[in-house]
């Protein structure tokens, strides 16, 4: 396994990304255990891409519920349906919301978010977790960021 990662110096997202994502392939390659991956996955996309937060909400009964992440703390428990987390588990979909005040029902864990992008991992065909990733700016995330972590969550699907 890697034990330093390394960060391309470019300005250029898509580029950060494609330096990014065959190191977390290794981070998670031969290694089980959920919280061990999950939380090397998003120390990785925090110094790498410089989110504000970044995390897991994992499906527990009728609850998502806060899991490995990095940034400020955050809200441990969100309902089904409720929010932009808990719209993306119940919709089973990803969902971008350029303007969070914006978005009906919105679950502000920081004032200080603006955008924000949710993306689920799916076990069975239900949905096992969800990833979140805030920014402090209005409209930081497009089909660049979606590409990208969509290609996490299909290697977390390989672990959970
Ligand atoms: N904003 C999210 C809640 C989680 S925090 O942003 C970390 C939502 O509306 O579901």
């Amino acid at each position: 396994m890697a034990e330093e990662l390394i960060i391309s110096n470019s300005t250029d997202k898509q580029q950060r990304y494609e330096t990014l994502i065959p190191q977390i392939e290794a981070l998670v390659s031969g290694e089980p255990d959920l919280i061990a991956n999950l939380s090397n996955i998003v120390a990785a996309l925090k110094q790498t891409m410089n989110f504000f937060w970044v995390g897991f909400y994992v499906v527990k009964n009728d609850q998502l519920v806060l899991g490995p992440f990095q940034g400020p703390i955050a809200c441990t428990r969100i309902g089904l349906g409720k929010g932009v987390c808990g719209t993306s588990w119940k919709e089973k979909r990803t969902i971008i919301v350029p303007n969070v005040d914006e978005f009906p029902g919105h679950i502000a864990c920081s004032s200080a978010s603006k955008s924000e992008i949710v993306l689920p991992a799916f076990k069975s065909n239900e949905v096992f977790l969800v990833l979140d990733v805030d920014s402090d700016k209005l409209n930081d995330f497009d089909a660049v960021d979606e590409k990208y972590l969509d290609a996490v969550m299909r290697m977390v699907e390989r672990f959970i």
